[in-house]
């Protein structure tokens, strides 16, 4: 036979070898419907297609599947979600991180029960609020078979080594993507696109790829070169920036504890949270919610958001009687599992 680095990549040839794996291979996951009831004619519920590829933006599958059973046994329609109240859905959400997503994610779901349902094509989702690209994508694929492709980061990964593309990310995106759309068949691209997930989370993964097991390891380009671990390459980051601030954790003489909504603009917004300064790279002054023998505990606080890293001192007091918050309310039945990670450690530190 002749060696693979001599032949090109047939395009056509992946989607039949990918799909026959995941037939056998497919992960069983709570919103989606296999093969074998999909060729028999089940379909997937847009509705739990769309919730879980939100929620999959934001972590892995192991830490999804909690949140979608609880988030679909509260709201089994997007109907149902549409008229949950506000604070209802952010404190389910809380611990996913990015809550700007949450509050995206109502605002769509309301838009989409006034629509009367979710719209079948990609370009149709594209139009409701807080779907972008890849979630329009995912929905029309996995939900409708509409042949288009879904790119996330494993099907980058798995798309750059099949074609052994050099370039570097981020720049290679445009370049991955339409290679990615080479790879969709007419046949299936519901089943392809998650199989190319599946794919890339469970043997072309990032640094020790299974290719011995992989059902394309014959066309792969970066096989053939011996590259396959190296690729996709990127371009380096800059480092994060450290920035700093204090959280002040305050309870009263009955056990009462200091909460504030969050400004529904920025960083946590509109989430539950302990008053305290801004985030700064110079540490902005003190602001205490009220004069109190403030003391600090132990350890600061330290978390990464996107684009910096966070460390929080943490200032803990019981309220002198009368002490009346310039911000915030005291919350008597306190549940910290409503709080977003960031201060669920800040309640940690300083309880
Ligand atoms: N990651 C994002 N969406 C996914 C899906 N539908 N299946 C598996 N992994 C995913």
């Amino acid at each position: 036979m002749t060696p693979a680095t001599d032949e090109p990549l047939d395009p056509a040839a992946i989607a039949p070898a990918l799909l026959a794996w995941y037939d056998r291979h497919h992960r069983e996951m709570p919103w989606r419907v296999t093969p074998a009831a999909r060729a028999a004619g089940a379909r997937p519920d847009p509705y739990r297609v769309w919730l879980s590829e939100v929620m999959l933006q934001q972590t892995t599958v192991a830490a999804v599947r909690g949140y979608f059973e609880r988030f679909t046994a509260r709201w089994p329609t997007v109907q149902a979600l549409a008229a949950a109240e506000d604070a209802e859905v952010m404190a389910e959400w809380a611990g996913l991180g990015y809550y700007a997503r949450a509050r995206n994610l109502l605002k769509c779901a309301r838009a989409v029960a006034a629509l009367g349902g979710f719209p079948d094509r990609r370009d149709a989702l594209l139009a409701l609020p807080g779907i972008g690209p890849y979630t329009a994508a995912a929905v029309a694929a996995i939900a409708h078979d509409e042949p288009v492709a879904v790119v996330d980061g494993n099907v980058e990964r798995v798309a750059s080594r099949l074609f052994a593309v050099e370039l570097p990310l981020p720049g290679a995106k445009p370049w991955l993507a339409a290679l990615a759309v080479t790879l969709t068949p007419e046949a299936r691209p519901g089943d392809f696109a998650q199989a190319m997930m599946d794919l890339g989370a469970t043997i072309c993964t990032p640094r020790r790829p299974a290719c011995a097991i992989c059902p394309l390891t014959g066309p792969c380009g970066a096989r053939a070169a011996g590259i396959a671990a190296e690729l996709p390459r990127r371009t380096p980051k800059p480092e994060k920036p450290v920035r700093r601030g204090t959280a002040y954790v305050a309870t009263d003489a009955a056990g009462a504890v200091l909460l504030e909504t969050r400004p529904e603009r920025g960083l946590l917004g509109g989430m539950l949270g302990f008053p305290g300064t801004d985030w700064a790279v110079v540490p902005p002054p003190p602001a205490p919610p009220f004069a109190a023998d403030w003391q600090p505990a132990a350890d600061p606080v330290r978390h990464t958001f996107t684009h910096f890293h966070l460390e929080l001192t943490v200032m803990r007091a019981t309220a002198p009687a009368g002490a009346n918050p310039e911000r915030g309310s005291f919350v008597a039945a306190f549940d910290p599992g409503a709080l977003p990670t960031l201060m669920r450690k800040v309640w940690e530190a300083g309880r």
